[in-house]
């Protein structure tokens, strides 16, 4: 098999063994740097997180977790924000000291310097150990849409025309307001030590055969992850439905 991939057969299983490969990480190095992203996906992941703890809690107090990516030009305090959801998902009910918590801002007056000093950050911590992953079903990650350079470090990049839409009616942003997402670059996220693409659902199901045994291209972002030389997929039984003829 060319990766490390495991088919959970149901919803829970799936988010209870992207949970479990998280936890393992900070019961083996209770410092970790741990990079988490937010959507749909990873959601009931965060909740397993909490209940694995409540089972059999292991050490959250040196641990460092920190966002993927940001939504830009929102409130922190709009419950579709990433810092939003990864503090009420994650970081409040395990209880992880606040100075752990690493988010990307939502508003800067200098990018590219805010940027720079998250990753500083996150290196002078040690580097990533895990970065957990989530897709889009055109193959972004985090923010990096289709076209962005594989050599791209993190920056303020474009979302979605529909998760725009979205995010505007639910934070009434005039037009004239400009909404963007801050985001790793592909070459930041490709530096991880560790990572753990999660994907369920039949709406990924094509897009993970396109990133993980079709051409690595930077039209489908995710591609490059075919390079990286720790990668862990997990898939649920729908997301593997087109990647089965390749897994033999
Ligand atoms: C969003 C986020 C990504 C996330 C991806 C998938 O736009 N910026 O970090 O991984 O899209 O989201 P979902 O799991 O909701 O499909």
């Amino acid at each position: 098999m060319k990766y490390n991939l495991s088919i959970a057969k149901t919803t829970e299983k799936f988010y209870r063994m992207c949970a479990e490969e998280i936890v393992d990480v900070i019961r083996q190095k209770p410092n970790a740097v741990i990079g988490l992203s937010t959507g749909r996906t990873t959601g009931g992941i965060h909740k397993a997180m909490v209940d694995i703890y409540h089972e059999k809690p292991y050490d959250v107090s040196q641990v460092t977790i920190f966002g993927l990516d940001e939504v830009t030009g929102v409130s922190t305090d709009y419950f579709g924000s990433c810092y939003y959801m990864l503090l009420h998902e994650c970081v409040l009910p395990l209880n992880i000291p606040m100075e752990n918590y690493l988010m990307l801002p939502t508003h800067s007056d200098n990018w590219e310097e805010d940027c720079k000093k998250f990753c500083d950050e996150l290196s002078r911590r040690g580097g990533i150990d895990l970065q957990v992953l989530g897709i889009g079903e055109n193959g972004h990650i985090g923010f990096n849409q289709p076209g962005t350079p594989f050599t791209q470090r993190c920056f303020k990049g474009s979302m979605h025309d529909y998760l725009e839409q979205r995010i505007r009616k639910e934070t009434n942003t005039p037009d004239d307001v400009e909404l963007a997402g801050v985001t790793l670059g592909i070459a930041d996220v490709m530096e991880a030590k560790r990572i753990l693409l999660c994907a369920n659902t039949k709406s990924k199901s094509e897009i993970m055969k396109k990133a993980l045994f079709e051409e690595i291209t930077e039209d489908v972002p995710a591609s490059c992850l075919q390079r990286h030389p720790n990668l862990r997929v997990i898939v649920d039984e729908e997301a593997y439905t087109d990647i089965a003829e390749f897994v033999k």
